[in-house]
């Protein structure tokens, strides 16, 4: 190796030329150990100058110095401009687009019957009532006889009731929730206060406002000293948390088998009287029929339709829309979109 000024500028161009031909962060790596770093030739040249004479030392010192740095200039100029490259094509590389639209999950929601129907079980059991239930499977004594529909009653003919094969199991689908009555009057003893809810079967063809399957709530108060105006107040105060503080309730005369005197519920609603459902005292022979004493006790019944109930309050106008389980008509009550 020598020291002459024509050597250091081949080392610096070697040095310089392997600096730009480096296309990486790796390979300049490699490049700094064979020409910047200690073992480069340019550092060893510089160890060399203790060995030449003391008046050349100076003049070369300076040079090797000067050549040195411009080396080290060219390797960190180089090094800065092959990082930013590398974080460019990273930033490209690992770009997330956050302005793609996020997977959008349905959140489920209760049907519309069954959310009425909860209003009305809060509502009954906020004031001390319970909730009770029976089967869709009837006896036809339960569903009929029990309630003093006698044999020959309408709604004992095949139109209204599917009647279960072979007839003489005497079990029927139940037309009403009225026969829960019944067997919440054989199995417990007054005070009673309860409610039914419950789907129900008659053989109607599905239209808009009639469908084979539907439901009602049946409410039944049995205790000493109960009166028809206890039946008022309890259907104003329905009428009211179901339909709205300032709706208006009557009753007016109609005839059950189950209930003297019966009468039929009407609420005043949008303009309007609207029919509600049936009601009265219970019958004294239902009460006797139970096991339950008409002298000592007095009690009231109702019955409505959830579906028509639901319909009323919300315009809905089809019963269709109710019974085909579509999610867009649900979704208007509530079963929304994430
Ligand atoms: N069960 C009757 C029906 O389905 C409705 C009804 C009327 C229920 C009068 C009652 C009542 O409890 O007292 O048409």
């Amino acid at each position: 190796m020598s020291l002459a000024p024509i050597h250091i500028a081949e080392i610096k161009s070697a040095a310089l030329l392997a600096i730009e031909g480096a296309q990486d962060l790796d390979s300049l790596k490699n490049v700094k150990i064979a020409h910047v770093g200690d073992r480069s030739p340019i550092a060893k040249v510089n160890q060399m100058l203790s060995q030449i004479p003391i008046e050349e030392r100076a003049a070369l010192g300076k040079l090797i110095g000067s050549t040195r740095a411009d080396i080290n200039q060219a390797h960190d100029d180089r090094e800065r401009k092959l990082k930013a490259e590398r974080n460019s094509i990273s930033l490209i590389k690992e770009r997330v687009d956050v302005s793609i639209s996020p997977r959008r999950i349905s959140q489920g929601a209760l049907h519309p019957l069954t959310q009425i129907r909860h209003e009305i079980e809060d509502l009954f059991t906020g004031i001390g009532y319970e909730v009770v239930e029976g089967p869709e499977l009837e006896s036809g004594w339960l569903n009929f006889d029990a309630l003093n529909i006698p044999a020959d009653h309408p709604a004992r003919t095949m139109q209204d009731t599917f009647f279960i094969e072979p007839l003489h199991s005497d079990l029927v689908l139940r037309t009403q929730t009225s026969p829960v009555q019944i067997r919440t009057m054989l199995e417990r003893k007054p005070p009673i206060f309860v409610i039914c809810p419950g789907r129900t079967f008659r053989s109607d063809a599905l239209d808009a406002t009639h469908s084979p399957v539907f439901n009602q709530v049946e409410g039944l108060v049995v205790d000493k000293g109960i009166t028809m105006a206890d039946l008022k107040g309890t259907l104003s105060l329905f009428a009211e948390r179901i339909f709205g503080e300032n709706v208006k309730t009557r009753i007016r005369p109609s005839y059950f088998p189950f209930t003297e005197p019966s009468a039929e519920v009407d609420f005043f609603y949008n303009g309007r009287w609207i029919e509600w459902g049936g009601c009265g005292m219970v019958n004294p022979k239902v009460l006797r029929v139970c096991g339950i004493d008409p002298d000592t006790y007095s009690g009231f019944a109702f019955g409505m339709g959830l579906e028509r109930t639901l319909m009323v309050r919300h315009g809905i106008t089809d019963m269709h829309d109710i019974v085909e389980g579509d999610v867009r008509f649900s979704r208007g009550f509530g079963s929304g979109i994430r």
